[in-house]
């Protein structure tokens, strides 16, 4: 009822959120993809709008499908049309987050015709793709909230730090892949989140929908 929606922590704010993984064309029937499922960033545009925002979801080529009808989609396929939909988004957005596994190279040429396998041999050159949450951070202004991820396999917690500080975030999301069940194409997730003064939060392994949960109560912390 109008009641109960009046008393959701984030009505009134708008959220932004990339999902899924990007299509980087070779040619008219090949691309360069990952085996992202979306299914993290998805959970969170359903809890932010659980929680009152009005959420925009900008997705990467997935099979999930929303339950909450109040979700703006954009389907994109390419990095460079996901960085165009959130650019064009971003002013006057809240909350951003920023899930997508984007393709970090394209194909330096995409061949208009199908490549036939004339030679024993065959190279691709690549070129790197834009930073889509590097380039938000740049536009960032006052008040606007912007949350990343990071995998890692390494110094994983050093790493997210850098990618915190060097993409102007607000907080980074460490998705852990050494603990079994973690990150890609799985239900459940598990995260430390690192803020701005590196004060660190580990959770246990639980399902993505929590895992959202936890995110957002993160955000909400922020805006106080
Ligand atoms: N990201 C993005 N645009 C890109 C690459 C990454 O918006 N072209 C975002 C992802 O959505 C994620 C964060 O940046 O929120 C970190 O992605 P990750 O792959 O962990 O880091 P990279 O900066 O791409 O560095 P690397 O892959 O070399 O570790
Ligand atoms: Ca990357």
């Amino acid at each position: 009822s109008h009641d109960l929606k009046k008393k959701l922590p984030l009505t009134g704010k708008k959220a932004l959120v990339t999902a899924g993984p990007t299509y980087e064309a070779i040619d008219p029937v090949r691309f360069i993809g990952n085996h992202s499922s979306g299914k993290m960033g998805y959970a969170i545009a359903e809890e932010l709008s659980a929680l009152g925002a009005n959420v925009t979801l900008i997705s990467g080529p997935s099979a999930l499908k929303l339950s909450d009808k109040n979700i703006n989609r954009i389907d994109v396929t390419s990095a460079e049309e996901m960085l165009k939909a959130s650019l064009s988004n971003f002013p006057g957005t809240d909350i951003s987050i920023l899930c997508a596994a984007v393709a970090d190279y394209r194909p330096k040429e995409v061949s208009a015709l199908k490549i036939k396998k004339d030679s024993s041999e065959f190279g691709l050159e690549l070129v790197k793709t834009s930073d889509i949450l590097a380039t938000l951070g740049q536009e960032k202004k006052a008040g606007q909230i912007l949350v990343g991820f990071a995998l890692e396999t390494d110094n994983e917690v050093a790493n997210a730090i850098k990618k915190l500080e060097k993409k102007n975030l607000d907080f980074i999301v460490l998705n852990s892949l050494n603990d079994e069940g973690g990150a890609f194409k799985n239900d459940n997730n598990k995260i430390t989140i690192i803020d701005r003064n590196h004060n660190k939060e580990s959770f246990e392994l639980k399902p993505k929908n929590e895992v959202a949960a936890d995110i957002c109560k993160k955000v909400l912390d922020l805006l106080g």
